[in-house]
C-alpha cells in the first residue's frame, strides 16, 4: 500500500480508464470494500452491498451494453460525438470511450448497490427525501473505495451509465429486487499515472453566510 499522506491521496485520486488485464489479489479486493463501508450512511442503515463481478461472460455482457448505450446516447446528441468536443476535453472522450470498449479487460468490475428505500422516510410523502438520502448514503462508500484504490496503486472510474441496462444486470447477476446498483467501477492496476486532478479553483466555489459572498 502507498505511504502517501491523505491529501495527497485525495488530490491524486482521478478517473483512470485505461487498465491493464494483470488480477488483483482478494485480500487487497477485501480491504478496499472494508474501507467503504467505514464510510457514514443515513441512520447508520449500512443498507449496501458489494459485487465483483470477475467472470468473463459476466464483464462482457457488461461492455456489450455499456458500449452499446455509449454510443447510442452519442448518436443521440446527449453524449457529445468527438466532432464536437472541444479540444481540450478530448482526451477526457478518448479516454471515457477506451473504457466503454474495453471495460471487459478490467480484472474485476465493481458494482455498489444501495437500497431502493430509505424506510424512515417512506411516509412522509417527499420523494426526494428518500432519494436523496439512499444515494447520499452509498456514494461516502464509494468515494472511501476509490480513495482505498488508489491508496493501493489500483486504477478505478466511477461510472452510472448500467442506469440503462440495471434490470438486465440485476437479474443477471441475482441483486435483490429491493436494491439498485448506484455506482459501476472497473477496477485494475493502471497503465497511466494518477493526478492530479483538475479543478477549477476553491475561492470560486465558497460562499460566507449568503451564496454569492466573498471574503478575501
Ligand atoms: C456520477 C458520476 C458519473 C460518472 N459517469 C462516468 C461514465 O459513465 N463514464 C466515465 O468514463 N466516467 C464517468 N465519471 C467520471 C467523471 O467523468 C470524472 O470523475 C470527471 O470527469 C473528473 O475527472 P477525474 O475523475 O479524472 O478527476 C462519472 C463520475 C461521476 C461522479
Amino acid at each position: 500500500m502507498s505511504d502517501i499522506g491523505l491529501f495527497e491521496t485525495i488530490y491524486s485520486t482521478r478517473s483512470m480508464r485505461r487498465l491493464k488485464p494483470d488480477p488483483i489479489s482478494p485480500e487487497i479486493l477485501k480491504r478496499v470494500i472494508e474501507a467503504g463501508i467505514h464510510a457514514p450512511s443515513g441512520s447508520n442503515f449500512q443498507n449496501w452491498g458489494f459485487v465483483l463481478v470477475d467472470g468473463v461472460d459476466d464483464k462482457r455482457f457488461i461492455r456489450d451494453h455499456y458500449l452499446a448505450n455509449y454510443r447510442r446516447l452519442e448518436r443521440e446528441g446527449t453524449i457529445p460525438s468527438m466532432a464536437n468536443i472541444p479540444p481540450e476535453r478530448r482526451r477526457m472522450f478518448d479516454s471515457a470511450i477506451h473504457l466503454a470498449e474495453h471495460m471487459d479487460e478490467a480484472p474485476v468490475i465493481l458494482l455498489a448497490c444501495t437500497g431502493t428505500d430509505f424506510p424512515t422516510y417512506a411516509e412522509l410523502g417527499n420523494p426526494r427525501s428518500i432519494t436523496a438520502t439512499l444515494h447520499a448514503s452509498i456514494y461516502p462508500a464509494v468515494q472511501n473505495i476509490l480513495l482505498a484504490c488508489r491508496a493501493f496503486g489500483l486504477g478505478a472510474t466511477l461510472t452510472t451509465l448500467h442506469y440503462f441496462f440495471e434490470d438486465e444486470l440485476k437479474v443477471r447477476l441475482n441483486i435483490p429486487t429491493d436494491k439498485e446498483i448506484a455506482a459501476l467501477i472497473p477496477l485494475g492496476y493502471p497503465v497511466g499515472r494518477f493526478g492530479p486532478t483538475t479543478r477549477a479553483a476553491v475561492d470560486g466555489v465558497m460562499h460566507w453566510g449568503r451564496w454569492g459572498q466573498r471574503r478575501d
